[in-house]
């Protein structure tokens, strides 16, 4: 296998489950996945097939009860939860249903945040947030607070805020889930033109036929298994 066809994120045999009464309840049963560099690559399934918490998983968010998470050759599941904590912020950024913005910061601090948790400088961090806010169509909206944003200008800064640390890897749980469906179609421009400019490995997951759609390869989970 040349090396760029060799996966960047793989989950191996992915199992989880939870206690429930006296047994467990098996959420995933053992969930292959490859993903390639640069691949854009969605999930879908039905309400509590599983989507989330493997996403949760291939994102180091969450761990699995079995199986092996794999960053190139690195075996994530064998780090520590501060070593997790430390690659997640330098190699992948998230983006959720609801923005998960901070309420008592401005946009920009926001976006400045993950720079400001690895130790970058103010004002690095500060240009650097304000490039990629400009480059979303937000510079008008740097100092307001996310409850003065719309919906859509709300995802906008949470996906800023995913990239500013350069990320390999964007995760996304339902980026369109709570927004109309004007604002909706922009966002699911914005991540297949950020893909391109940015050079990004894209997994989402979401209900939108037509997001899917737009994907060269959807991936189906039913009940904690790969549809086939
Ligand atoms: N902490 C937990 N304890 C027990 N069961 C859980 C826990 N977290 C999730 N589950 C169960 O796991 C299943 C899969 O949940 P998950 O959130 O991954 O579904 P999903 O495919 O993302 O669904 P949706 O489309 O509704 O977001 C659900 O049936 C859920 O109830
Ligand atoms: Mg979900």
């Amino acid at each position: 296998m040349s090396n760029s066809l060799a996966p960047i994120l793989s989950g191996q045999m992915i199992k989880k489950s939870y206690p429930m009464g006296n047994g467990r309840l098996e959420v995933l049963k053992g969930v292959d996945i490859n993903i390639v560099r640069g691949e854009a690559v969605c999930i879908v399934g039905s309400s509590g097939a599983g989507k989330s918490t493997l996403l949760h998983i291939l994102g180091t968010l969450d761990r699995p009860s079995l199986g092996k998470v794999i960053y190139k050759s690195q075996d994530l599941t064998k780090k520590t939860d501060d070593e997790l904590a430390h690659f997640r912020n330098e190699k992948m950024g998230f983006v959720f249903q609801f923005h998960h913005l901070l309420s008592e910061f401005t946009a920009l601090e926001n976006v400045m945040m993950p720079c400001r948790i690895f130790g970058t400088g103010k004002k690095e961090a500060a240009e650097k947030s304000m490039g990629l806010l400009e480059r979303l169509g937000m510079d008008h909206r740097v100092n307001h607070y996310p409850s003065e944003l719309s919906g859509g200008e709300q995802q906008r800064v949470a996906i800023a805020r995913a990239l500013v640390r350069n990320p390999e890897i964007l995760l996304a749980d339902e980026p369109t889930g709570n927004l109309d469906s004007g604002n909706g179609h922009s966002i699911q421009d914005l991540f297949f033109e950020l893909k391109d400019q940015l050079n990004l490995t894209l997994v989402v997951v979401t209900h939108d036929r037509d997001f899917s759609k737009r994907f060269p390869r959807v991936m189906s989970l039913r009940d904690g298994e790969w549809e086939q």
